[in-house]
């Protein structure tokens, strides 16, 4: 399964430990930067990433900054994409079963490393649940 994967400097150092992370458990990760932790602009990354996704190359996607908010903000200006900002394994298991999320955003300021890699690890492998929430969902686009 292709991952996209993105992130600005602030979360360039943990993306880096996911990527690795993701091919050891057997994803394939696709990398849009950025490529240092040189100061540059999270917008430029969550559109990549969003866009990857949305048009179907890469089935989900993770991007990192700061809080993971700005991440957020962004990816989800991009039609098709509903991307969640998750703190725990459970708001990522939720964010999937009930939300459909497929694009995961979350904080390198306030995670750990183990913390962040169970959350991936959640999101990756929790499947959308039907009935009401695909109802609900549906309700999210025209
Ligand atoms: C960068 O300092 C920081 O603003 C950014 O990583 C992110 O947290 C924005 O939402």
């Amino acid at each position: 399964m292709r991952i996209a994967i993105g992130s600005d400097h602030a979360g360039f150092f943990l993306k880096e430990n996911i990527k690795l992370y993701l091919t050891k458990e057997g994803y394939e990760a696709e990398d849009f930067g950025t490529d240092s932790p040189s100061s540059c602009d999270y917008p430029d990354y969550a559109k990549k990433v969003a866009d990857a996704v949305a048009c179907g190359l890469s089935k989900f996607g993770i991007l990192i900054c700061g809080t993971g908010i700005g991440m957020s903000i962004v990816a989800n200006k991009t039609r098709g994409i509903r991307a969640a900002l998750c703190s725990s394994s459970e708001t990522a298991s939720l964010a999937r079963s009930h939300n459909h999320a497929n694009v995961l955003c979350f904080s390198a300021r306030f995670l750990s490393e183990e913390e962040a890699k169970q959350i991936v690890s959640t999101f990756l492998t929790t499947p959308e649940e039907e009935g009401r929430h695909r109802r609900r969902v549906d309700k999210i686009e025209a």
